[in-house]
């Protein structure tokens, strides 16, 4: 990566962009042309953007298709399966087990399945708006379903059966003294989840056994709480995705569209670090999988209820402490989102081809600059 030569390159095809698009909108607007059954959108709502800010878009566009695919999968087997999130018809000991964490957790299963979905469409359909291409991953489902009952025998992007999750964000959240932008490492809370391959549904019906709507094994409640971590994980990522790729954005529309999807995400993170800390401390007799008593802990770093973000240094230490989201660095910020999925064994299964185009569209979006 060269930053300058990029930026010189990116600013030279932009402005040959700008021109197609301007040049397209005036065509198909006096034409009437409708855009997947939406009109175009005049000038001022649809703005112009840059071939940086297009980059921008399409690498969250695969985002939030990644994103509905596993929540989808979470869906299905543990959330509410109605007409705004169809597929799957629930698992009542999965869902119990989730539940340990909270009642309402198949509601904000849904929820947040139900907002993924929006933001994929959304920003596909604003690609196609302005002219762009919109991002299509439908090539790549190739990974198999859980077996057990609930789950859709449909092909997926992403795989919850072998996942390596990283906790750390935890206390990211909650130290007073480091930042990650800062270079900071921070300890995860279940060191556990960072050691092995964990599914986060149940793979099969053997994953059940034992198990009723009432009552979970500490194997199917370890499952289910890896869950309730995994859910906090991603969230976290997305909070921090799009007030990182929003600085390198040009156009005024195309930043509302970041500003106005990016706190989204967080309130699904403040939502899922809550609930991730009512899981029960048990140990999974099967793997040794343990999870601490997070709401039982006293440790300003460990403690279930301290949820909120932290007071902690931000741009200059000497400034001070302030309550932020964390990281918010524009430095190869969609390449580390992607490699944290990719840490995360995600995509285990997936072959080459999908990992190089993520790779393509993170590239091209951390090679967007600002242009005003
Ligand atoms: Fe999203
Ligand atoms: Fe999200």
């Amino acid at each position: 990566m060269a930053p300058t030569v990029q930026q010189r390159v990116g600013m030279t095809t932009r402005r040959s962009f700008l021109g197609k698009s301007i040049a397209l909108g005036a065509g198909v607007v006096g034409a009437g042309l409708l855009v997947d059954g939406l009109p175009v959108l005049t000038a001022e709502a649809s703005g112009s953007p840059t071939e940086g800010d297009i980059a921008i878009l399409r690498f969250l566009a695969a985002a939030e298709i990644i994103e509905s695919d596993l929540w989808q999968q979470y869906n299905e087997l543990g959330g509410i399966q109605d007409s705004e999130v169809p597929g799957g018809t629930g698992n009542a000991a999965y869902t119990n087990a989730l539940q340990q964490l909270d009642g309402d957790m198949p509601q904000y299963v849904h929820d947040n399945t139900d907002d993924e979905f929006s933001h994929w469409f959304f920003i596909n359909a604003y690609l196609k708006s302005v002219g762009a291409e919109p991002v299509n991953l439908d090539p790549f489902r190739r990974l198999p379903s859980s077996t057990a009952p609930g789950a859709q025998q449909i092909k997926r992007l992403t795989n919850l059966m072998e996942l390596v999750i990283d906790t750390s964000w935890w206390e990211k959240y909650r130290s007073d003294s480091k930042n990650p932008d800062f270079g900071d490492t921070f300890a995860p809370a279940v060191p556990g989840l960072l050691k092995g391959k964990f599914p986060a549904i149940p793979r099969h019906k053997e994953d059940l056994e034992g198990s009723t709507a009432t009552t979970a094994t500490n194997h199917l409640q370890a499952i289910a709480n890896t869950a309730g971590f995994h859910f906090a994980f991603i969230e976290q990522g997305g909070t921090s995705l799009y007030p990182s790729l929003a600085q390198r954005v040009t156009d005024p529309v195309v930043l509302r569209i970041l500003l106005s999807i990016g706190p989204t995400e967080a309130m699904h993170f403040q939502t899922w670090h809550d609930k991730a800390g009512n899981a029960p401390a048990i140990t999974d007799p099967t793997n040794g999988l343990t999870f601490p008593n997070l709401a039982g802990s006293t440790d300003p770093l460990l403690e279930g209820n301290l949820i909120m973000p932290e007071p902690t240094i931000f741009l200059n230490p000497a400034f001070p402490h302030v309550s932020i989201v964390r990281p918010t660095n524009t430095q190869m910020a969609a390449t580390s989102a992607l490699q944290a999925l990719v840490n995360d064994n995600l995509f285990a299964g997936q072959s080459n081809d999908f990992l190089e185009f993520l790779s393509s569209l993170a590239t091209a979006a951390d090679n967007a600059r600002r242009g005003v």
